[in-house]
């Protein structure tokens, strides 16, 4: 039951009646091993009053270094291209399906891994928070992690893309790739029309947010 419904909805998520409680509660989060190896938890970031959500995979290595989220590479390219689409990057709160920064060490380099499913369902605990306290008009799931942790494994970034999906929860969903995924593509042929691609999908956010 609790695959098909999605994991946000499968668990009713930290306690607490505000974002700043859940975020110190969560700073000392040891509900799975993620906490090890990274430098400390990465909260979500912005407005409680946000009509919208971006939620990303996990932070990165300069998330996990700064404590915030989406300040590295994918984040600042994020940054240009809600600029790009007219919404305003402050007005909006920022966050991630898992909030420890999970990496195989290749020297001195510490290189991404993928989180598990049964990481993103254990760490739906505190977005099922952010999300239960924000109460956001939509939510935009960037890449395959977020869809998982927000609408379950029946969601598919490619099919589902640009359409909103509405969560088991009773969020909607707004679906699209990953900023990662363009960075890996820029220098690519392909690459202008992916960045443009993507910028049209958070403009169709925009428009969404003026009906809202
Ligand atoms: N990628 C993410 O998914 N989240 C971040 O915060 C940074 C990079």
């Amino acid at each position: 039951m609790a695959e098909l419904l999605g994991p946000t909805l499968a668990q009713p998520g930290a306690l607490g009646t505000n974002l700043g409680e859940i975020h110190r509660e969560a700073t000392t989060c040891r509900r799975c091993n993620l906490y090890k190896h990274a430098t400390q938890l990465v909260f979500g970031e912005g407005p409680t009053s946000a009509k919208v959500v971006f939620v990303g995979e996990q932070p990165g290595d300069k998330e996990d270094l700064a404590g915030q989220p989406f300040v590295g590479p994918a984040g600042k390219l994020l940054d240009r291209c809600l600029e790009e689409a007219g919404i305003e990057r402050d007005a909006c709160y920022v966050t991630n399906a898992v909030k420890h920064f999970k990496f195989e060490p290749r020297g001195k380099r510490r290189i991404h891994a993928k989180p598990t499913r049964g990481e993103v369902q254990i760490c739906a605990w505190w977005l099922a928070a952010e999300l239960r306290l924000i109460r956001p008009k939509l939510v935009v799931a960037l890449g395959a992690t977020a869809v998982y942790s927000l609408l379950g494994p029946q969601a598919k970034v490619t099919r589902d893309r640009g359409s909103v999906l509405r969560s088991p929860a009773g969020l909607y969903v707004f679906v699209t790739i990953h900023p990662s995924a363009l960075l890996r593509m820029l220098d690519q042929p392909a690459g202008r029309q992916s960045r443009a691609r993507f910028v049209d999908d958070l403009k169709a956010v925009a428009t969404l947010l003026e009906h809202a």
